[in-house]
């Protein structure tokens, strides 16, 4: 898919179908993330995928705004290292190239960070040097997505040359 379209036509989607993703689409999504820079090239990230039926239970009842996670084929913990002040963007980015790799092979995926951090600690065993900063669920979407973004008109975002109140 050519890299706008993807853009473009990716929706944070959370109803999935019961349709499995295949190991290959799953292995691209991690070497999207392999592959994406980090601030210092530090590459202080680490990913736990998470693919079993009990644990990606589990990954929702641990999560505050990402109940439906329940109903993704499989999904990956994003940590990072909190010592880095960067370590945010450094998630962000990640996310989203996992997300558009997904995406290229018609898997679809929504993401949250509202989550119970005890419990995701205790449950995924997350050492306590790095931050459950964004988790992501993946899966074929439940229907054909037929909707729009909703998005601002860039008259009202960019500025030119210097800020304009
Ligand atoms: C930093 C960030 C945090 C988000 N947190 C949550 C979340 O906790 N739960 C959730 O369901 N969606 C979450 N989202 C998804 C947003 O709601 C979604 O990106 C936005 O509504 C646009 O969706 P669309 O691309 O489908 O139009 C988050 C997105 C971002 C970028």
């Amino acid at each position: 898919m050519d890299t706008f379209d993807c853009i473009a036509t990716k929706l944070d989607v959370r109803e999935f179908s019961l349709e499995k993703v295949s190991d290959e689409v799953k292995s691209k999504v991690l070497e999207a993330a392999r592959m994406t820079g980090t601030g210092l090239n530090t590459q202080h990230w680490r990913f736990i995928i998470v693919e079993e039926a009990e644990n990606i239970k589990r990954l929702a009842q641990d999560s505050i705004s990402g109940k439906w996670t329940s109903g993704a084929n499989f999904a990956v913990i994003i940590l990072t290292d909190p010592e880095h002040n960067f370590h945010m963007i450094d998630a962000g980015r990640v996310a989203q190239n996992m997300q558009l790799a997904a995406w290229n092979f018609g898997v679809t995926s929504g993401l949250f960070t509202g989550l119970r951090e005890n419990e995701l600690r205790r449950d995924f065993n997350i050492p306590k040097s790095l931050n459950p900063t964004v988790i992501l669920g993946f899966g074929y979407p439940a229907r054909k997505l037929v909707g729009r973004k909703n998005r601002q008109p860039l008259e009202s975002l960019v500025h030119r040359e210097r800020f304009k109140e």
